[in-house]
């Protein structure tokens, strides 16, 4: 089996950080092109600061991290402090990187990557908002043609809204870049909160990361321990949602998850239930199918895989 090439965008955050470490701690399956970081879950210096940090924490420090957008397409940022801290990686205390951030945007990084590969060979795999990954293909449509896949974390049905009562917070942050992608032709893997509120971070399984021993392994358990008590709090959870390790798992065992290929379309006009994912898991429309929208997961074969895998870093 050669690697899946990918691309991952994201805005670090906890639950971002595991899905790096568990891509980078599975190069059998997946070669990470390089990361690019968006401003999201924190602003865009603590973003791709945090990629940085993650790359050392999985002593990767080849892996080139770029600095994207810092801002949605028209909108005011909005972060996510209450859920992850103010560094967006509270928890640990890891040391600031010595890796330095690649020069250039993260957006030309995407379109040099894509045009530079043959058609079908790489994967995009957004973990926050779709800013850097909607700019891309407004600046250069012919890439969308080239992307293998968008297995991106965003948007909920069951579960409908975590930030508002109707919107998850990716799609909320930038609804008009949502837009782009979902509309963009693209091939759409998608791990909504249906998905990744079933990904919980138990007792014993937070024992299990922290009984590795390793520092990943303890970093990953001490994250997990600072981000678990917002959701303990709003949903009574037994503990945090492992949502965009999601994305990474998917690329290595896709047979963990199920869902359904449907139409997906998101809001952008409405004050009410701006950035909601519409989709249409019942089929009530005759509106073209664009995404495969997941709606479960084998949750004791991810994380049973998760902590394999961070064993060997
Ligand atoms: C998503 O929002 C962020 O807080 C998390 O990192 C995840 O990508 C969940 O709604
Ligand atoms: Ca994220």
């Amino acid at each position: 089996m050669t690697a899946r090439k990918i691309i991952i965008d994201t805005d670090p955050g906890q639950d971002d950080a595991v899905a790096i470490l568990l891509a980078l701690a599975s190069p059998e399956e997946i070669d990470v092109l390089g990361i690019t970081a968006v401003a999201g879950n924190v602003p865009l210096p603590l973003t791709q600061k945090n990629a940085r940090i993650v790359c050392e924490l999985a002593g990767k420090t080849d892996v080139p991290v770029y600095a994207g957008c810092d801002a949605p397409l028209n909108r005011k940022l909005v972060t996510a402090e209450h859920v992850h801290g103010k560094t967006g990686l509270d928890g640990p205390t890891l040391p600031d990187p010595q890796m330095p951030l690649t020069e250039g945007h993260a957006v030309d990084f995407i379109i040099d990557t894509l045009r530079g590969h043959d058609a079908g060979t790489v994967t995009l795999c957004p973990l926050g908002p779709l800013t850097n990954i909607a700019t891309a293909f407004q600046k250069a449509p012919d890439i969308v043609e080239k992307v293998q896949e968008i297995v991106l974390m965003g948007g909920a049905y069951f579960e409908v809204g975590n930030i508002t009562p109707a919107a998850e917070f990716n799609i909320y942050v930038d609804p008009e870049a949502a837009d782009i992608v979902f509309k963009s032709g693209a091939p759409i893997v998608v791990m909504p909160l249906d998905v990744t509120h079933k990904a919980l971070v138990t007792k014993p399984r937070n024992d299990a990361f922290r009984a590795l021993g390793t520092e990943p392994g303890i970093a990953v358990a001490e994250m997990t321990d600072f981000f678990e008590r917002f959701d303990k709090e709003k949903y009574g959870s037994v503990g945090a949602p492992l949502h965009d390790p999601c994305v990474t798992a998917y690329l290595i065992k896709p047979e963990l998850f199920t869902g359904r290929h449907i139409n997906v379309e998101v809001e952008t006009g409405s004050g009410l239930t701006l950035g909601m994912t519409v989709a249409d898991w019942w089929r009530v429309t005759d509106r073209a199918p664009n995404a495969m929208f997941m709606g479960d997961l084998d949750a004791d074969g991810f994380f049973n895989l998760l902590t394999e895998r961070l064993a060997r870093l």
